[in-house]
């Protein structure tokens, strides 16, 4: 699967040069005609030493990024300020995330999403926070969703830009909630791994050897990946 061989490093101040020109023709198309980051907007929330964002890379080009920094410097956004939590520094605000369109369909965003999750929590962030504007961001709002996002409120106006709709839905995630449930998908597919390799070696010329089996016996008893 593509999103597996995707390499997803840390992004920060040293490494933004070498991808700030790929960032920024992504968030372009992805965001043609609408409100964006620029790229100085985008270094200052990479830079923060509480920032938490990622780039995907295949084959060494820029497939996705998603670009993360504490709540309380993004005080210029509507709706931020009225987060019930605005203020702890336990939040984190999701700013930006996008896929080339290219890659697009292939979990990449999942992944990026993920990642930023468990690094997130690392940091001592409790919640995740951000804003999804309504159609444009509806397959965002599917993804947040599932990694169990609830909206907070709607905010009308959210956007500077022309094009209705105009409105967001400012969510939060519980990040110790979405990380167990990481946890325990992740035990349940290992669990079903000796059932595979069983299945595998049950097939006419396949040869699966006991040490694979023994080994995917034991994750699934630990609970590794
Ligand atoms: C939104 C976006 C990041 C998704 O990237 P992606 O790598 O294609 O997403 P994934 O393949 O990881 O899909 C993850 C989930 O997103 C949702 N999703 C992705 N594309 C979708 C679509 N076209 N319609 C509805 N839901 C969609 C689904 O819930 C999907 O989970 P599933 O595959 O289990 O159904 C990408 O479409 C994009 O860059 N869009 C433009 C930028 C943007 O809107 N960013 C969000 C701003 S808030």
């Amino acid at each position: 699967m593509l999103a597996a061989t995707a390499h997803v490093r840390r992004l920060d101040r040293a490494g933004w040069p070498r991808y700030e020109e790929q960032i920024a023709a992504i968030e372009q198309s992805s965001f043609a005609g609408l409100s964006c980051e620029d790229e100085a907007q985008m270094l200052s929330i990479v830079d923060n030493p509480r920032s938490v964002s990622f780039v995907a890379l295949i084959g060494g080009e820029v497939a996705g990024y998603c670009l993360g920094g504490p709540l309380e410097t993004f005080s210029h956004l509507p709706g931020v300020t009225d987060d019930p939590y605005y203020g702890t520094a336990e939040v984190l605000y999701a700013a930006n995330l996008a896929v080339d369109d290219r890659f697009r369909g292939h979990g990449l965003a999942r992944r990026l999403k993920r990642t930023q999750l468990v690094a997130a929590r690392s940091l001592a962030y409790l919640w995740i926070a951000g804003r999804n504007r309504r159609v444009v961001a509806e397959p965002m709002w599917r993804l947040n969703e599932s990694l169990g996002a609830h909206a907070l409120g709607v905010v009308h106006d959210a956007y500077a830009d022309g094009p209705e709709p105009r409105e967001c839905i400012y969510y939060h995630i519980d990040i110790e909630m979405a990380c167990l449930e990481m946890a325990s998908e992740q035990r349940v597919a290992s669990t079903r791994a000796p059932d595979r390799l069983r299945a595998a070696a049950a097939r006419p010329g396949t040869h699966v050897s006991p040490l694979r089996v023994a080994l995917s016996k034991a994750r699934a008893a630990f609970g590794g990946a």
